[in-house]
Formats: structure tokens, sequence, C-alpha cells
């Protein structure tokens, strides 16, 4: 009897814009520390019902990233996703903003193409190519939820896309390439664009790959600021908040804050694992 083939992406984020967990699973995040999420003007918890499936990330970080932007919500200057995938949490991002009533641009960086080829040394796991998914997701979506006006969507390479931002200045940042030259080459470009005070968010600094945080720790050795851990794998640091130590240093506050971290690392990890598996069938049949 022949065997049905089986989706190999079914489930999984990697497929366009699917859930990354489950509804279950989420609801009992949202209910279970609403602590974590910012302060102001309500506005979260129904954005994220609508948007999580646009993003890989989990409520918690994308909180996170949002308390950080209510933060510097008065600062000069735009904000910048560098590594947007299909685009949710920018336009989550943007959506807060208008609800905040503070007019701002949310500047989205991506090749769209998927990750560049990794560093041998540096970057465990990764390949070049995952998270492709074209612009048309993050552009339809803009349109969707009535931001259009207030991003700008920009295609290609960080290290080609970046060096164009001559005139911008921002006060948030949310660095999500996952690599270690993406992250340098975002470090590199953005930090002399950031208003003093600007948040800087990095995704993946603790999820293993290693690239990220080298090229992170490299970059605070050497301005001897502060690094702030948010929910894992998520870290941040604060444009001219320094420490007096040598070296790098790290606050690990925001860590023992979110009780329900564990938990949630250990089904992201699960999801990731299993789309890791599945991008693999999936090479296997494309390319036999
Ligand atoms: C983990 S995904 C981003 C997830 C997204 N922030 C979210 O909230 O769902 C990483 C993205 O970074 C992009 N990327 C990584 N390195 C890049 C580079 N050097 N230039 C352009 N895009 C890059 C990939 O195409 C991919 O879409």
């Amino acid at each position: 009897m022949a065997r049905a083939l089986r989706d190999p992406l079914a489930g999984t984020y990697l497929g366009g814009a699917r859930y990354f967990m489950d509804k279950a699973f989420h609801d009992e995040l949202l209910r279970s520390d609403p602590a974590t999420f910012p302060d102001g003007p309500d506005g979260f918890a129904g954005l994220w019902e609508y948007l999580r499936g646009y993003t890989m990330m989990d409520p918690w970080r994308v909180a996170s990233i949002a308390s950080r932007l209510w933060e510097v919500r008065h600062l000069p200057g735009d904000v910048i996703e560098c590594g947007v995938f299909t685009g949710g949490t920018s336009i989550m991002l943007a959506l807060l903003l208008r609800r905040w009533g503070v007019t701002k641009k949310v500047y989205m960086l991506d090749s769209f193409r998927g990750l560049p080829v990794p560093n041998a040394t540096h970057d465990a796991f990764y390949r070049a190519g995952w998270f492709a998914v074209g612009r048309n997701t993050a552009e339809q979506l803009a349109i969707r939820c009535g931001v259009r006006g207030s991003v700008v969507i920009m295609e290609g390479w960080f290290k080609d896309t970046l060096p164009r931002l001559t005139q911008e200045r921002f006060c948030l940042a949310h660095v999500d390439g996952d690599l270690y030259e993406s992250t340098t080459t975002c470090l590199r470009h953005l930090v002399p664009r950031m208003v003093e005070g600007g948040v800087m968010v990095m995704d993946d600094y603790d999820d293993g790959g290693g690239g990220v945080k080298r090229a992170v720790q490299e970059h605070l050795t050497h301005t001897h600021e502060l690094l702030h851990t948010g929910p894992l794998p998520q870290a941040y640091f604060r444009v001219g908040e320094k420490h007096r130590e040598r070296g790098f240093r790290s606050s690990q506050k925001e860590i023992r804050g979110n009780r329900p971290y564990g938990r949630m690392v250990a089904e992201v990890q699960r999801r990731v694992t299993e789309d890791a598996r599945a991008v693999a069938r999936l090479h296997k049949l494309v390319n036999g």
C-alpha cells in the first residue's frame, strides 16, 4: 500500500504564517503572569491574539520588547527590527505605537531569502536559507493592520541595507538575525544611529547557537555597557548605560523575575527541534 506523503512543514511556523504554538498553551501563558506585559494603555493581549501567527517568537519576548518600547517612547528616533520573518513583531510594535499615540516609523529589514551562510566557527546548528518566506506576508500583514504607512520595508542583506540609513536615528532596535556576522553587522551600523538611552534588544543571545552571544559580548567588552537578560534567549542593553568594571558585565535581574520562563523555554526548544527535523525532511525530499 502506498504511503501518503506527509507535508513536512505541517504545523510548523516555517510553512508561512502558521501558529507557532497551540492556542491553549498561549492562553495559559497570557494568563499566567500579566506582570511581564508592558504598562500603559492596555493593548498587548488582544494584539498578540491576532498577530501570534506571524512571529516565531513567544509572547514573553514580544512583551519584553514592547516594555522596552514603552520606556523609550518619548525619546527621539524611530524603531527598527533586523530580521522580521513574516513581520508580526514589527507590526505589533507599529500597532502599539499607534495605540499609544506615538508617531514613529518601524523599519523592517530582512533578506526575505532566509539566513545567509553561518560562520563555521561561531554559529552552531543554524543553516543557510532557513526562514526564507518572501516579503509578501509581511507587506500584506502591514496593509491588513492599517500600518503600511508607518512601516518601511527594506529587502536585502543587512550589510547592503543598513549603510543606506544615513539620516535615521533609532530609540529601539530589535536585532534578530540569529548569526554571528548578521549580528556584528547590525551592531556596527546601528549603534552609531541609536539615540542616547536607546535600547538594543538582541534575540537569540542565549539560544545555544553561540554566534549572537559572541558578537554581543565582543561589542560590550569594548563599550562597557551593561547587558540585561530578558526572557530567554533574549538580552538587551541601553546605549550609554555603562558599568565601571573591566570587560563584559551582565545583570541577571530579569531572568529571576520571569517565573514561567523555564516552561516556555522547554516548549520553544521542543518546537524548534521539531521544525529543524521538518526542514531536514523537506530538504531530503527536494534534494534527494
Ligand atoms: C529568526 S528570524 C526573525 C524572526 C522575527 N524577528 C520574528 O519575530 O518572527 C531571522 C530572520 O533574519 C533574517 N536574516 C538573518 N541574517 C540576515 C542578514 N545578514 N541579512 C538579512 N536578513 C537576515 C532571515 O531572513 C530571517 O527572516
